[in-house]
């Protein structure tokens, strides 16, 4: 069969296995090439490892420096009638492999990171196949629906303000098109809702039962992800529902670094640039400034993908030679690595480009290209060396193993 790209709106519904084998096979060249992570973590359980920051985090710790094993947790779909399955779904196993071929332990969980049996599982293969501890829990997931853990109730997320309405254009990546949006004012329950979905009540949980199952190494470290950005996109962003969670993240890793203490263990929060991920696309009135900002730092020399942002991450702030003095955090106790997105000089030169920009002009004034060639990228479109005219085999990828 030969895969073709089809997007809906701004999801991918095909996603070419080859393209995503090299998006794995560059970030690994990139983060073997950069400042190597010094003294990092050796066993690493990564929740929500099959794509953008989890994905690119795995990568940075197994082959950045850090030789890391590591158990990676994702929601992804497989080859079968209905289609050829997730990009997550390959980066899986071509990650896995290329662990393997380096003498690391690579061990993949597909299923949902928020049920009571992936927390059994995941534990079980640490005492039984991973060495009994791990000494890194990656927090990393992005989704719009979680279970209820005691009624099974889904709680859904929204993106949506928690001031006055927001009207602003959005990006349909489909018909290569910006249309005007409106971002609704959220109820009290939305706000509870996304909370529920995207704060740090289950990355609590998580830590507390792997604990409670003394799989915690002495010295244990945990991060999740946050975004901030500028304060021209507060009303979308920081000041919105996924703001509000943010908020709720950021007060979970000061309770789970008093609480890690105990182990010598410490828990962050690093905010990290706005990229290009199969989460992020969804964000409306964000276009504007993710298209604008990708112009500048490019311009600038500053910009970074997922893969960068992390190899920094670990190889500067949580570990590395940098560490007599602490983990560097501002007065928040939060990891900057968002600093390069946020210096004045780049904000500056974005918003004088935001203003600019317009539904007709959007593609020559900011960078829609890259922009596009990034979403693209991440479902295995678009790189030079796939030849997407070739045959792909589905029985062989049926016959791969996640
Ligand atoms: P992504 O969509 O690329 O990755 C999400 C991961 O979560 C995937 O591995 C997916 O399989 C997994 N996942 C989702 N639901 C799951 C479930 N029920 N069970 C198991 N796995 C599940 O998202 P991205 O953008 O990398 O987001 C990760 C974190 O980074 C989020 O907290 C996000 O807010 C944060 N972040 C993202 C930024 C961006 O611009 N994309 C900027 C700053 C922070």
């Amino acid at each position: 069969m030969i895969i073709k790209p089809e997007i809906q709106g701004v999801v991918a519904r095909t996603a070419h296995p080859m393209g995503c084998q090299m998006a794995v096979l560059n970030q690994i060249a990139y983060v073997r090439n950069a400042e190597p992570v010094v003294n990092g973590p050796k066993k690493v359980l990564v929740l929500g490892a099959s794509s953008g920051f989890g994905l690119a985090s795995r990568i940075a710790l197994a082959f950045g420096g850090s030789n890391a094993d590591t158990i990676g947790v994702s929601f992804e779909r497989g080859p079968s009638e209905k289609g050829v399955g997730t990009a997550g779904w390959y980066n899986n196993i071509y990650f896995r492999q290329e662990a393997e071929k380096s003498g690391m332990i690579a061990k993949n969980f597909v299923g949902d990171a928020f049920s009571p049996q992936m927390r059994e599982q995941v534990i079980e293969y640490i005492r039984s196949e991973f060495g009994g501890k791990v000494d890194l829990v990656v927090y990393s997931l992005a989704t719009g629906v979680r279970p209820n853990p005691e009624t099974g109730e889904l709680w859904r997320s929204s993106i949506k303000t928690t001031g006055a309405p927001v009207t602003g254009p959005t990006i349909n990546i489909e018909q290569d098109k910006m249309v005007q949006m409106t971002i609704e004012t959220a109820t009290e329950e939305e706000v509870d809702a996304t909370e529920k979905v995207m704060g740090g009540e289950d990355w609590q949980s998580w830590i507390d039962i792997l604990s409670q199952a003394d799989v915690l190494d002495q010295g244990c470290k945990t991060v999740a992800y946050s975004y901030v950005g500028p304060e021209s996109t507060y009303p979308i962003y920081h000041h919105g529902t996924l703001g509000r969670a943010k908020a709720h993240l950021h007060a979970t890793a000061d309770k789970l670094n008093e609480q890690m203490k105990g182990l010598g263990g410490e828990a962050y929060v690093s905010v990290c640039k706005a990229l290009v991920t199969k989460a992020s696309v969804f964000i409306p009135a964000f276009s504007p400034y993710i298209l604008s900002l990708f112009k500048v730092m490019k311009e600038q020399g500053t910009h970074e993908g997922c893969i960068e942002q992390m190899q920094r991450l670990f190889a500067e702030r949580l570990y590395g030679q940098h560490q007599s003095a602490g983990v560097p955090v501002d007065l928040a106790r939060l990891i900057r690595i968002d600093d390069w997105e946020l210096e004045p000089e780049t904000q500056d030169k974005v918003s004088k480009l935001m203003v600019q920009i317009t539904e007709e002009n959007f593609q020559q004034i900011g960078d829609y290209e890259g922009y596009k060639l990034d979403f693209m990228q991440l479902n295995g479109f678009g790189f030079d060396g796939v030849d997407y005219a070739a045959e792909v085999d589905m029985d062989e990828l049926v016959a791969l193993a996640p």
